[in-house]
């Protein structure tokens, strides 16, 4: 059912340096920040040439990468992203194995303008995954 892997997210907890690190260090093309208030976070787009990794850092209040990086000061994987043809039968299937999806099961748009739901973690070995609409 899953297809490609979309991206990697990473939450950091200095956007500048690890975008400097990834651009200079990495030899990576590195987007510019931008804010998704929605999401309660700034994240940096990373281009490689088999997948992309997401920057993800806090914006505004109650952040969920706020939450993730006062338990990882030093910041760490955030999500894994995989790309599915129909988000609402994966959605159905997955909820038919007993695996969780967060919210209230609807579609969000996400930082790609694509809908994306995501599954617990603790269903997928403490991994948060997001699936995303292609
Ligand atoms: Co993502």
């Amino acid at each position: 059912m899953i297809g490609r892997l979309n991206h990697v997210a990473i939450a950091v907890p200095d956007l500048e340096a690890a975008s400097n690190q990834y651009r200079h260090a990495l030899g990576a093309k590195v987007g510019a920040p931008q804010d998704e208030p929605d999401h309660g976070v700034t994240v940096v787009f990373i281009e490689l040439p088999n997948t992309k990794i997401e920057l993800l850092y806090p914006l505004g209040e109650g952040s969920p990468i706020q939450s993730f990086l006062d338990k990882n000061p030093s910041g760490g994987i955030h999500h894994v992203c995989y790309e599915v043809e129909d988000i609402l039968a994966a959605r159905d299937h997955l909820q038919s194995t007993g695996a969780r999806v967060l919210g209230d099961g609807t579609p969000k748009i996400g930082a790609h303008g694509k809908p994306v739901l995501f599954l617990h973690p603790k269903d997928f070995n403490g991994c948060l995954v997001e699936l995303e609409q292609v």
